[in-house]
Formats: structure tokens, sequence, C-alpha cells
């Protein structure tokens, strides 16, 4: 699209949906085309609908004007799935932020796309509820970014992901017609479930107007644990002693020394040279339930070698451990000129020896890697840090990341276990669906979005791929 087709474009836009709704200054636009991934151009211009008549109107105009649409809630996408790019108009909907119910009786939540998921969990909170995905970005990110991407987090050990909580979806589609399935129902099993279905969709089938979300009551009590380990790997045998001694508890995070070590500096705080890793652990239920698994937790990380197992002293400490650990993505980007991040998964028996697996293959290639992350699911966030101004880095780092997914997909595993797949893995989704599942996918996508307005080339590997494989 030429300069004059774009202006013509943005001047229709806001003809349609009026100026309070269209933004089009270069600086929005490139704040808007990014994300976390920091994968992006520039977009044609931001739409920020204040209701979903607005997102109807913004989707018919795609298909009159000859545009793409990407839709965005916080931008904390570490994969690409809100990067916008040329010739594509961006749906923001941070305006459409309204918490509709929060209804005790029913346990349930209705929310508008752009509600952020720490205002939902305070909420709740207030009420004597419980959302429990957590993500680590909860205070940022939206709860239709969450639900778009299939977010992850903190408690999944216990309490599951964002997807085991979504009852009801209301989207718009990609022909502009509306989709309304799921609802206040805690249990439903009528037809195939296209509520999953829309649950990590990257925003490639509709665009979210309404999400209907499973609460729970609100646990009595929390602890919050802390050990230390002198083995780089005691953090991850800490959590499987853990779980071994038959306490579930709702975070399991696991960190190298070199990462809690980063992110003390990011803080100013002192930092210990002689740590290899370190677990925290949040054990909750009534009162005393949570006390005794606190014990019984303590006692399995000293069995299994931690050099120091306590209980976060008070609140503050308590605070103080959740910041560091919500703090180290940001912390890690300014350890180091530049990182990949990688977010794999394993079965939980795999998770040591494929951490070590790829830590090796970095030393290999001289990058060095670091890792911190979910131990009670075995979703760990692998860091690799380079410096670009350094002839060869990049490819060094391709290479080693390459060996990773070979170690992950080798032990069972996904190259995705909570970020999905935006732009930045679609080579290496290519590796874990077959072909077989790809052109259902694809067959999916056609349906939902048959002209291909909706995030067109995220998530799914594209046809041209599935041919040349
Ligand atoms: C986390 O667990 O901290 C998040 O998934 C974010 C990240 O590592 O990028
Ligand atoms: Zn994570």
């Amino acid at each position: 699209m030429d300069a004059a087709a774009a202006d013509r474009v943005r001047a229709a836009l806001v003809e349609r949906l009026g100026r309070e709704s269209v933004v089009v200054s270069p600086e929005d636009r490139r704040l808007a085309s990014a994300d976390a991934s920091r994968m992006f151009t520039d977009c044609l211009a931001v739409v920020r609908p204040k209701d979903e008549g607005e997102v109807v109107a913004l989707v018919k105009a795609a298909h009159e004007l000859g545009f793409t649409i990407v839709p965005r809630g916080a931008g904390t996408s570490p994969t690409g799935s809100a990067a916008a790019g040329a010739g594509q108009v961006v749906v923001d909907l941070s305006r459409m932020d309204r918490i509709l119910a929060v209804d005790a009786r029913d346990l349930v939540a209705e929310v508008e796309p752009g509600v952020l998921c720490g205002a939902l969990q305070a909420r709740c909170e207030e009420a004597g509820l419980f959302y429990p995905p957590d993500p680590a970005s909860s205070r940022v990110s939206t709860l239709g970014g969450n639900v778009a991407t299939g977010a992850g987090g903190l408690r999944a050990v216990k309490y599951g992901v964002t997807r085991d909580y979504v009852l009801g979806v209301r989207a718009v589609l990609g022909d502009g017609s509306i989709l309304d399935v799921g609802g206040r129902a805690l249990k439903s099993v009528v037809g195939y479930d296209l509520v999953r279905l829309m649950v990590g969709s990257e925003g490639t089938l509709g665009i979210f107007t309404k999400l209907t979300l499973k609460l729970l009551p609100k646990p009595e009590s929390a602890e919050t644990l802390v050990a230390d380990f002198a083995a780089v790997d005691g953090a991850y045998r800490g959590a499987d002693a853990v779980l071994a001694a038959g306490v579930l508890p709702r975070a399991l995070e696991a960190m190298d020394g070199e990462v809690a070590a980063i992110v003390a500096d990011y803080l100013g705080e002192a930092a210990d040279p002689t740590l290899g890793s370190r677990l925290l652990v949040e054990v909750d239920g009534d009162r005393e339930a949570a006390a005794r698994d606190a014990d019984r937790a303590l006692a399995a990380l000293k069995a299994a070698g931690a050099t120091n197992a306590r209980r976060a002293a008070d609140p503050a400490e308590r605070e103080k451990l959740w910041r560091g650990r919500r703090s180290i993505s940001p912390a890690v980007y300014r350890a180091s000129p530049a990182k990949k991040s990688e977010d794999l998964g394993v079965p939980r028996s795999k998770l040591g020896e494929a951490v070590a697996a790829i830590k090796a293959a970095g030393r290999a290639e001289g990058v060095r890697v670091i890792a911190y992350g979910h131990a009670g699911d075995a979703n760990l966030h692998v860091n690799f840090l380079y410096d670009p101004a350094q002839s060869g880095a990049k490819e060094r780092v391709a290479r080693t990341i390459d060996r990773a997914m070979d170690v992950v997909l080798a032990a069972g595993g996904t190259i995705s276990g909570e970020h999905g797949v935006g732009l930045k893995k679609l080579a290496a989704a290519r590796r874990e669906i077959s072909p077989a599942a790809l052109a259902i996918m694809r067959g999916v996508k056609n349906l939902f979005d048959p002209r291909g307005v909706l995030n067109p080339g995220k998530a799914v590997p594209a046809e041209e791929d599935l041919c040349a494989s």
C-alpha cells in the first residue's frame, strides 16, 4: 500500500469510527506496533474501540478497504503475537476494560478484554474470591491477551492455566459476525469445545469482546518459602522432593543462582556468589493446612540438600521475594546487550537433564545460557544472552536455540509451554505439529476467518510452509 492509499484508509477509518477511536500519529502507530518480542515495523493505524459495535465496524472496514487486523491487549507477548507491520491496523482493546460482573454465588466473572489480570485478581480478593491464573506480567497484561495467548504463570502447578478458567467467549469473527460460545455454567459438554479452541488462538480466529471466567473461593492463607541450593540443579531436585512429600504448592518457581544475582543487581540488593539455584515455594489453603504443608515442604527441601530453607519472615519479605521473581524478565534485559528467551516444556522427569543439555549446547557455542521458571510444571524460560555487535554471535545463538528445540522435542516436550507461537516460533512449531494436525488447523482458521483478515501469519505456520514440508 503506497503512502496516498494509506492516508485514504486512515481518513476512511476516522470517518467511520470517529476521532476518539482512531489514532494515526506516527509515534502512536510505532508504539502500538511493537510488543515484547521487539519484532515490528510500523502499522497503518491504531483503532481503540469503545465497544463491540466498533470492533464489528473495523472488521467490515478491513474487507472494504483492504487491510488486516492485529488484536492487542497490553503488548506483553514475547513471541510477536501482537506485533504489527505495514498494511495492518492494530485494534488496541484497552478501552474495553469494564469488569461486568463478579458473582460469588455462580463463581463467575464477566469482563471485557481490556481488563488487567491484576485488576480482576484484586476485585476478586475484595469479594473473598480468587482468580488463580497469575502470569508473571499480571499487573500489566490484559485478560484478553492472557486468553488469546493461553497464558500460564506462577500458580499453574496447582490451579492450572488461563485455559482452565475460561467458561465463555464472545468474539467478532473474520467476516464481522459475532460468535458467542460457552457461558456461566461451570460444566458443559454440548458440541465441539469452541471455547477451548479460541483460547491460545492469538487473535487469529476472533477478536474477543467479552470473556466469562471461572472463580474459586479465596484460600484463607498462603505461605511463601525460599530454599537455596549450592548445585545448579538443586532447585529442580527440591521441587521434585516437595511433590514427592505429598505437598501440592500453588507455586514452585526455580531460578539459577546467576538469575538470582541478576535480579539482586536490578533491585539494588546484595547477591550471594555461592548460590547455585533458588526455589520459591508457595503453599495455600486454610491456616492449619497451609502451615502443615509449609512444614512438610521445608523438611523435604532440607532433605533434598537445601543449604537454607525457610519461611518468608513477614508479608514484606514475601512481597519482596515475588517482586524479585516477577522482575526476572526486565532484569535480564538490562543485564545483557541482547537476549533470546525460549519458553520450553518437558515431562517433569526430564527437566534437570534437558536444562543441562541446553546449557552444554550453549557452552559448545560460547553462548551464555541461564534458566528460570515454573519448575512445578517443568516449563522453563531458558535465556540466551549475547552481544549482537560480536561477529557470529547471532548465528551461534540461533544454533544453540535450534539444539534446545532438539532437546525438548526428543524428550517428548514442547517448544512453548505458555508464551505461544506468535511470529517468533513458527519454524519451531512446524517441528512439533504434525502435517495432518497443521492441515486441520489451517481449515479451522479458514472457517473462522475465510479472507484471512485476523492476525495473519501468526500462531500456525502457513500453507506454503505446510507444502514445503
Ligand atoms: C515469567 O515467567 O517470568 C514470564 O513468563 C515472562 C518471561 O519470562 O518472559
Ligand atoms: Zn513464565
